[in-house]
């Protein structure tokens, strides 16, 4: 048996939209970093049958609907796919048992989904190592079949998950763009509401091309936003991080907005965040910036030294969950 350990990502260019739905690829690229907690743990093994199972934190069994079964079984056939382009189709002969242990609430804009296929990804690519030596760009290509945001949690620290070109399985890959040691930044997490949300990011995707806005937002991450995010990074240039990033979560919710039909995930908690973080920005001098992902849960992102004063801003929100989070390793067998 072979256990897998991972976490979820916040992205500060987003991945919305792909140019092919079934194989997750996107239509262009995105950009992460990569979290260090909550996290979620995966045990994989060689089985007759497919089987998956997952449990909350303390134990108790979560019942896994139809749908969510379809998604394992269809991400290991993808899988298969792809073992077979690399020349070794019978590196997974049958089936697998699946055990997800997950600290995450899943769907309040804590991406689980892209804890869950990279850690399964790594898994996978323990449980194969004696038949092929899978690198982590490779693993990447696994976890994305998964989901695509996944594929940027293999690498801890930065990582860009690269469109690519083509419509090959393997056309699109993830890439790491720096370290977990390069910028300590914090992801301080602030859930205003605990339900899960109405439409999941796989059926988003699909209707992202129906927003007129769509093709602007592709042009200007890649003419653009994308460049400027990983100079910021690796700059350490908060300033221009934030700009990006904020500049980009707006423009995805407007092309959210204006889909067909019309996708809104942010509500009125959501815009109140934004509006008295982007105070306490300019009255305190604060490195913080604000995104948000498919919910309205707030992502604060800040530096070392705002960090304190981000938590207790967090804490005196008294109908938000926090989560505190900061830079992480990626995913790794344990
Ligand atoms: O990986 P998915 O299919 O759950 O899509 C993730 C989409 C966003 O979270 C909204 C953006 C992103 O890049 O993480």
């Amino acid at each position: 048996m072979i256990t897998a350990i991972s976490a979820p990502n916040i992205a500060f260019i987003k991945y919305w939209g792909n140019r092919d739905n079934e194989l997750r690829i996107p239509q262009a690229d995105s950009l992460s970093m990569t979290l260090n907690t909550p996290t979620v743990e995966i045990d994989v093994e060689h089985s007759e049958i497919l089987s998956v199972k997952s449990f909350e934190l303390d134990g108790s069994e979560k019942e896994l609907g139809e749908k969510h079964i379809q998604r394992f079984r269809k991400h290991l056939e993808l899988t298969k796919h792809y073992l077979n382009k690399l020349g070794v189709p019978d590196a997974i002969p049958n089936e697998v048992s699946i055990t997800v242990r997950s600290g995450i609430p899943s769907g309040i804009g804590l991406a689980s989904s892209a804890a869950v296929f990279s850690c399964l990804a790594c898994a996978y690519q323990g449980l194969i190592r004696e038949t092929i030596d899978l690198d982590d760009e490779q693993s990447s290509v696994i976890a994305r079949l998964g989901s695509g945001s996944a594929s940027r949690s293999i690498f801890g620290g930065f990582s860009a998950l690269v469109a690519g070109e083509g419509s090959g399985i393997d056309s699109s890959k993830s890439i790491q763009i720096a370290d977990e040691n390069h910028w300590p930044l914090h992801d301080i997490v602030l859930a205003p509401s605990m339900h899960e949300k109405k439409v999941g990011s796989t059926e988003g995707h699909a209707i992202a091309q129906t927003s007129p806005h769509f093709a602007d937002r592709i042009e200007a991450i890649t003419s653009r936003r994308q460049q400027e995010c990983i100079d910021s990074i690796l700059k350490k240039d908060f300033e221009k991080l934030q700009r990006v990033t904020e500049e980009d979560c707006m423009d995805m919710h407007h092309v959210m907005e204006t889909s067909t039909p019309p996708l809104k995930y942010l509500n009125d908690v959501t815009h109140r965040i934004i509006s008295e973080v982007t105070d306490l920005r300019t009255s305190q001098h604060l490195p913080v910036l604000y995104t948000m992902d498919a919910g309205p849960t707030v992502h604060l992102v800040c530096t070392e030294e705002a960090r304190d004063r981000v938590v207790d801003f967090a804490h005196a929100q008294a109908d938000c969950t926090v989560f505190e989070t900061k830079v992480g390793k990626g995913t790794h067998l344990v």
